[in-house]
């Protein structure tokens, strides 16, 4: 049976309604890019891993341009705000709010990922593997930094 004019009209809102809360939730993961770059600045002049850290907020400034100009492609305007950074005297408690905040942005992503897909958005999911990719290495340098085991997002249903 051929879609009624209502019915186009009602899938049309819903599919804006979705653009809308992705647009919205980019805008938190935007939040959190922005977030990163000030961390890894900051935190890569206190800790022995500078290095990395540097190159960890390289790609972070390269994952809030990808990402803003993908909202700015849905017709959204990207925020200019960024998350709170955590600081602390101790180091440790430094790469651990890291850790904490990859493990965060690879849960948000993945769930990005989804909202993409779900609404024919490939370029912008193809973009949010490759982030997906590096975000996985930075959790997995700072858990190695650390010592301990790469948190398991997967298996906490993300
Ligand atoms: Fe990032
Ligand atoms: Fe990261």
């Amino acid at each position: 049976m051929p879609e009624t004019k209502i019915q186009k009209q009602n899938s049309d809102q819903k599919s804006d309604k979705a653009v809308q809360e992705l647009i919205k939730a980019l805008n938190e993961d935007l939040a959190r890019e922005y977030q990163a770059i000030i961390a890894y600045t900051v935190y890569s002049n206190v800790l022995n891993i500078a290095g990395e850290l540097k190159l960890h907020a390289a790609q972070e400034l390269q994952h809030a341009m990808i990402i803003a100009d993908q909202i700015d492609y849905l017709g959204g305007m990207p925020t200019a705000t960024p998350k709170e950074v955590k600081l602390s005297e101790k180091p440790e408690e430094m790469l651990r709010f890291d850790l904490d905040n990859e493990t965060v942005t690879i849960k948000n992503y993945r769930e990005r990922l989804k909202q993409a897909e779900a609404l024919g958005h490939y370029a912008l999911s193809e973009q949010l593997r490759t982030i997906i990719m590096q975000e996985q290495e930075h959790q997995h340098d700072l858990a190695t930094a650390l010592g301990i085991d790469v948190p398991r997002v997967l298996g906490q249903g993300a």
